[in-house]
């Protein structure tokens, strides 16, 4: 193993100019005109398989952006690791608010900026260059691995649950790894047992055939923008509490351990208000804020449009308004529950005086596990040696839909082991990975491997 360690610290540099050139493919799921770069994107991530070593590499086509696969099988009697992660990102506007071009991956104080560095091309980039260590030093890996990254995650993972059941066989593993999740903080490695859901929706209000002039026609006609407002003010009560009824029938209490052991994490409410610009925190009452971003569902509003909203001012009544709302889920809540119930009471609180068209978008389903199995264990081990210090056991308030489905459909548990921090602006602009996390999670990835070979 101390090879395999020396291997990765001798290829440092090298490997942060690799991860530049996996940064640099804008490989956008949300918008189509980026469709030729998701592809590339999934190219390159092939070759690199290859590079390091992986067989069996192909791209597997869905009705969506194409998986892409890659194993190592020649470890016999040792486990199997499924490693998942995706190589598509979130758009990157608003634009002019980065500070170097969100494809051009840039180096400053220890942090590598580009879009995808953290979420998730700087942490699947990690295990590939673990891999490549292994099969450099050793010729072969002390495990066996299956590489499956897809290109669809941040748009919903639409077309991921019918490829695991169609390729239940070649997905037979052990235990699935995944690394796109986070650290709790700098300086405290973590691992990750529990998701949240997510149900997303579209609202369109209709209030008259086209915009109309607002002195001519305002008090006469209903104004779509001001019924969007007022039907979306009456889904939260002013406790935080969610008025859809029936959202929190199937919602898995926090137990006294977990609000026990989470109280134990080094969390500062000052810092995070002051980090992030948040002038006071909401959030509903009898929950501190990691338990309502790890096990409390919520409603949001993610875009309002409506009307004028150029410079100046003009005197109109807008003919329509559009909402996207979304809500995060905790266990047992059920997607497709929560969406008819959420449609049917929009409807309910829908005036005769708008058309309302209720559009449902991606989702997934909350996941969590406990931690006692061997191979989480064998994880906390990988990273203490990795990083120094001993894994903190988090739950997460983003979602991972696929996560469930590994569970359901193949019967694997997933180990989280993630290396972004809070402030790495994931989804936003200026996205970055800490370079030193980074390195360090290429050895803890090694280790894991290692760790992992020696259980069966
Ligand atoms: N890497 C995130 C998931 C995540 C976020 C894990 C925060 C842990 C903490 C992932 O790429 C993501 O953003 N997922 C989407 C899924 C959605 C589009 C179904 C999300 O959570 O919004
Ligand atoms: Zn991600």
């Amino acid at each position: 193993m101390d090879k395999v360690i020396d291997f990765i610290n001798v290829n440092r540099d090298r490997y942060l100019e690799e991860l530049k050139t996996l940064l640099a493919i804008p490989s956008i799921s949300a918008l189509p005109e980026h469709a030729a770069d998701v592809k590339r994107c999934a190219e390159w991530c092939a070759g690199e398989m290859g590079r390091i070593g992986l067989q069996n590499v192909k791209l597997v086509d869905t009705p969506g952006n194409p998986v892409v696969y890659g194993d190592w099988l020649g470890a016999a009697g040792a486990p199997t690791i499924l490693f998942y992660g995706h190589y598509d990102v979130q758009p990157v506007d608003p634009l002019n608010l980065w500070e170097s071009p969100p494809f051009e991956a840039t180096v400053r104080d220890g942090e590598i900026y580009a879009r995808g560095a953290a979420d998730d091309k700087g942490q699947i980039f990690m295990h590939m260059k673990a891999v490549e260590a292994h099969m450099k030093q050793n010729g072969r890996l002390p495990v066996n691995i299956k590489f499956m990254i897809e290109g669809e995650e941040e748009v919903g993972s639409e077309h991921l649950d019918d490829f695991v059941r169609s390729h239940k066989a070649e997905l037979e593993a052990d235990v699935v790894v995944i690394s796109d999740s986070g650290m709790f903080a700098r300086g405290v490695p973590s691992i990750c047992y529990g998701l949240r859901g997510l149900v997303y929706f579209q609202l369109d209000l209709r209030g008259s055939g086209t915009d109309l002039h607002s002195g001519s026609f305002g008090g006469a006609v209903a104004n779509p923008a001001f019924v969007l407002a007022q039907m979306i003010a009456q889904l939260k009560d002013r406790s935080g509490r969610i008025k859809i009824p029936g959202f929190y029938d199937d919602v898995v209490a926090l137990t006294d351990a977990e609000r026990q052991a989470w109280a134990t994490l080094p969390f500062n409410e000052r810092k995070y208000k002051k980090d992030f610009g948040i002038p006071k925190l909401f959030g509903e009452t009898g929950y501190t804020t990691l338990e309502r971003t790890w096990a409390r569902p919520t409603f949001e509003v993610n875009g309002l449009l409506s009307g004028f909203t150029g410079e100046g001012a003009k005197t109109v009544l807008p003919a329509v308004a559009m909402a996207k709302i979304s809500m995060r889920l905790v266990p047992n809540q059920e997607p497709n529950k929560i969406a008819a119930l959420f449609q049917q009471h929009i409807e309910d609180l829908a005036p005769k005086t708008v058309e309302l068209k209720v559009t449902r978008m991606h989702g997934g389903k909350p996941w969590m596990t406990s931690f006692d199995n061997p191979y989480v264990q064998a994880a906390g081990r990988a990273i203490e040696k990795g990083f120094g210090r001993a894994p903190v056991f988090t739950r997460e308030g983003g979602s991972i839909p696929v996560v469930s489905t590994f569970q359901e459909e193949l019967g694997l548990p997933s180990v989280l082991f993630g290396v972004g921090l809070p402030d790495e602006n994931a989804h936003a602009p200026n996205e970055k990975l800490d370079v030193g996390n980074f390195h360090n999670g290429i050895i803890a990835s090694a280790i894991l491997y290692e760790e992992i070979g020696n259980l069966k």
